[in-house]
């Protein structure tokens, strides 16, 4: 059984144009959990906290996966792609070797909820066509059992597998939902990486001796399974595991790619246009 070996608090910081996030991965505390880059939760209902959006930006080298639990976004790159998040919805977007894009609310007020998760590429990926997996709520399997429910995003959970397919760190992605005194065990390759992020009410990962929080993520060591339980309250959680890739990471903004050379290029071919 794999066992938490780091719990980390999010930090709360404004990305885009001032949207607010909390973020786990990605910020001072935890680089990466290979092969993921960043993870942020996004939820607020003032919607100073997220109007602004995500104006035009660039991205190469890795994935970018968008899910969301409540309001609306809408998605716009240079080609003219344009696609909507609804609640329920994901969007796994392979950057690879470019894409300028936007990602801006499609409301005005009301709860804006979701996550955003990147996920690293291998270096013989990193310069891949770019290609969207845009995923509406109905595609999700939604499996039960002891009353947890789960819904399976990516990989496999009691026979139901996720729609997102192709993707070369083998991602498992669970949305769990679990009412008070109910546990979940879930098995993971011994080769993955892993973590849980608790989003709502709190959650027993493993063996700890506390609950985990809303807004922790918690890191798991080796193992082919964990154990997830709520204790006297309901918790929601994402488990999420990969295989990493154990490559060099050289890292600058929406840029990640193995070499500093290549951020260089990266960067010359964003100013010059020629990212795509
Ligand atoms: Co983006």
């Amino acid at each position: 059984m794999r066992e938490v070996t780091r719990l980390v608090q999010a930090r709360e910081l404004r990305e885009g144009a001032g949207v607010v996030v909390r973020r786990t991965i990605g910020g001072p505390e935890v680089d990466h959990v290979d092969p993921f880059l960043l993870l942020d939760e996004f939820r607020s209902d003032r919607a100073a906290d997220y109007l602004a959006g995500f104006p035009d930006h660039p991205h190469r080298g890795f994935e970018t996966v968008t899910y969301m639990l409540a309001g609306a976004m809408e998605h716009r790159d240079h080609r003219g792609n344009v696609g909507r998040l609804g609640p329920g919805s994901v969007q796994w977007m392979t950057a690879g070797r470019g894409i300028v894009h936007s990602e801006m609310p499609r409301q005005v007020q009301g709860l804006m909820w979701g996550f955003q998760l990147w996920v690293n590429l291998p270096a013989r990926l990193k310069m891949t066509a770019p290609r969207y997996q845009d995923i509406a709520p109905e595609r999700i399997p939604e499996v039960e059992r002891d009353g947890v429910r789960v819904r399976v995003i990516a990989g496999t959970c009691d026979g139901a597998t996720g729609p997102v397919a192709g993707i070369a760190t083998e991602p498992l992605y669970l949305d769990l939902q679990l009412p008070a005194g109910a546990a979940f065990t879930q098995g993971i390759p011994a080769r993955h990486n892993a973590f849980c992020y608790v989003y709502e009410g709190s959650v027993r990962v493993g063996g700890l001796a506390r609950d985990v929080p809303a807004g922790h993520l918690a890191l798991l060591g080796p193992g082919q399974a964990v154990r997830l339980a709520a204790g006297a309250a309901p918790g929601r959680a994402l488990l999420v595991a990969g295989l990493p890739l154990e490559e060099p990471i050289a890292r600058y903004g929406p840029f990640v790619m193995n070499t500093r050379q290549e951020i260089q290029q990266a960067l010359d071919d964003f100013r010059e246009g020629r990212l795509e």
